[in-house]
């Protein structure tokens, strides 16, 4: 099957979460299943040609939009990435969403209406790949969520025309791309599709309402939160929608990359290690501790946290948890960046606790692996999470997880105290500061006891969360939502 998948960030060229990774790890594993797969995504400024670049071809203006330019590039993987060129839109300093100062680009819905409408052009007979039209569009998150709104645009102009069928794929639905309604022009979004049936939210126009009005098939990543998110609680307004297409609604969860999360190959860490020898283990909580400036005790518990810093993450439960946790003699190292609040009230944790609480602000592939490896418990209170997937690669490194009991983070960690058996970490009982300072407890007390944590560690580094069943999922959707008929994979 020619299955496109839209995506506003890839690992390794452009991340700022957890879509990056799985815009990496999910088409190449569709492509070993010997789908032909082709991923859009802007060409930003920074990114690095890591493959053969093929001939530029051109996207004539249109409306607003300036003409752009799709440059393919080849990966090792088989998949093949359309860099959509628009130096206006696109070649800034700053990252994907926000300027370098942190606030949104004020084109955004420009921006990404490009990306949509490129995403749904080359589904249809008019596609500017030379000889390659979709027979799915995959869009994920509200950066590309217009492309299932254009394709069915463009298949009510032209009935009888082949065009791609749609999934899109709600990675956070705490981001959902609202803009003011006026923005429906240059979007070119028809009259009758800006009232409540269509893009119109509490008066706004949503891009990510507008994608899933249209989309053939609408997945989220687990199980879990493609349940709560049906709730008023986790709904972020949108719970209706999604009930009234709760047929169509599918929850896969994510698996990781074991190209990239494997400790027994990962090349970023100082010494690797596996189930049978965490040796190696031991010589990355030594290294960790050093490059943090921890006090160099194997006898303190170590806490790692690597995370965007928002509401959504529970970072301010873990500030409030830290009294118990220092007084239980445990460390905590830090490696994120986001709301500035946040991240001064880390920096004050920081130096009211010298050499037991380490907070390095920034982005850094390099310190994520090592906290992965070298801490021994791994703190994830996340108020809400759609999958996560910090909590996967610690226990495939053998740090077992402490997390909040929400979406993919249910899905993913079996609790140690119910079930000593089968446990991989510590599931709060409620998402607050008192649940995480208890889940703490019950992880020093185990970790007290080797045995005991070395079942655990063990656990989860045996745990399959490989792509496998969820790529299977995923072919299975795609088939369903294909419109016109599927040429030959
Ligand atoms: P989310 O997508 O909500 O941020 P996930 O757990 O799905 O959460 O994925 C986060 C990804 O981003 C992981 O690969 C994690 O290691 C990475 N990450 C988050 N913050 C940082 C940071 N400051 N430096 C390096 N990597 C980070
Ligand atoms: C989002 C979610 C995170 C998920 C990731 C990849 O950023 O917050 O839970 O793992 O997307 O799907």
């Amino acid at each position: 099957m020619k299955i496109l998948f839209a995506t506003p960030e890839c690992a390794p060229y452009v991340k700022t979460g957890g879509l990056g990774d799985v815009s990496a790890a999910l088409p190449a594993a569709l492509a070993a299943q010997g789908h032909d797969v082709r991923l859009l995504i802007p060409a930003y400024s920074g990114m690095k040609a890591a493959g053969e670049l093929g001939d530029a071809v051109e996207i004539p203006a249109h409306g607003a939009w300036p003409a752009a330019q799709l440059v393919p590039m080849r990966l090792e993987s088989g998949v093949t990435l359309l860099l959509l060129t628009c130096p206006v839109l696109f070649q800034r300093p700053g990252g994907p969403y926000v300027d370098a100062a942190g606030r949104d680009y004020q084109d955004n819905a420009l921006r990404f209406g490009l990306l949509s409408r490129v995403a749904a052009l080359i589904g249809t007979t008019r596609s500017p790949c030379p000889g390659w039209q979709a027979d799915i569009v995959h869009a994920n998150d509200w950066p590309t969520a217009l492309a299932p709104l254009y394709l069915a645009q463009m298949r009510a102009l032209a009935p009888g025309e082949s065009v791609a069928g749609s999934v899109l794929t709600i990675h956070n639905l705490a981001y959902q791309g609202v803009f003011p309604m006026e923005t429906a022009d240059p979007l070119g979004i028809p009259p009758f599709w800006r009232g409540i049936d269509g893009v119109e939210f509490w008066g706004q126009l949503s891009m990510l309402k507008g994608g899933l009005q249209f989309a053939n098939a609408i997945t989220t990543v687990s199980p879990s939160y493609a349940m709560e998110i049906q709730t008023e609680a986790f709904g972020a307004g949108l719970d209706g929608v999604l009930r009234a297409h709760a047929s169509r609604l599918h929850g896969i969860l994510n698996g990781i990359d074991p190209q990239v999360w494997d400790p027994a190959n990962d090349l970023l860490l100082p010494h690797r290690y596996g189930r049978g020898n965490l040796h190696g283990k031991a010589m990355c909580k030594v290294a960790l501790q050093q490059r943090c400036g921890l006090a160099p005790q194997s006898t303190a518990m170590l806490f790692g946290v690597v995370s965007r810093l928002t509401e959504q993450k529970g970072i301010d439960l873990v500030l409030d948890a830290l009294p118990r946790l220092i007084a239980s003699g445990g460390q905590l190292a830090v490696l994120g960046q986001g709301e500035p609040a946040l991240q001064e009230a880390l920096r004050a944790a920081a130096a009211q606790h010298p050499g037991q609480v380490s907070v390095k602000l920034g982005f850094d592939e390099g310190i994520a692996h090592l906290i992965e490896a070298g801490a021994d418990a791994f703190l994830m209170p996340s108020r809400f999470e759609p999958c996560g997937l910090n909590q996967m690669y610690s226990q495939a490194y053998g740090t077992p997880p402490i997390v909040a009991p929400v979406g993919g983070l249910l899905d993913s960690v079996t609790d140690a105290t119910s079930d000593p058996v089968h446990g991989t970490g510590f599931v709060m009982r409620s998402t607050d500061a008192d649940a995480l300072a208890d889940a703490i407890d019950r992880a020093v007390t185990a970790w007290r006891e080797p045995l005991r944590w070395k079942k655990l560690q063990a656990n989860g580094m045996a745990r399959d969360f490989s792509w496998g069943k969820s790529v299977a999922r995923y072919a299975e959707i795609y088939a369903t939502a294909a419109v016109r008929p599927a040429s030959p994979a």
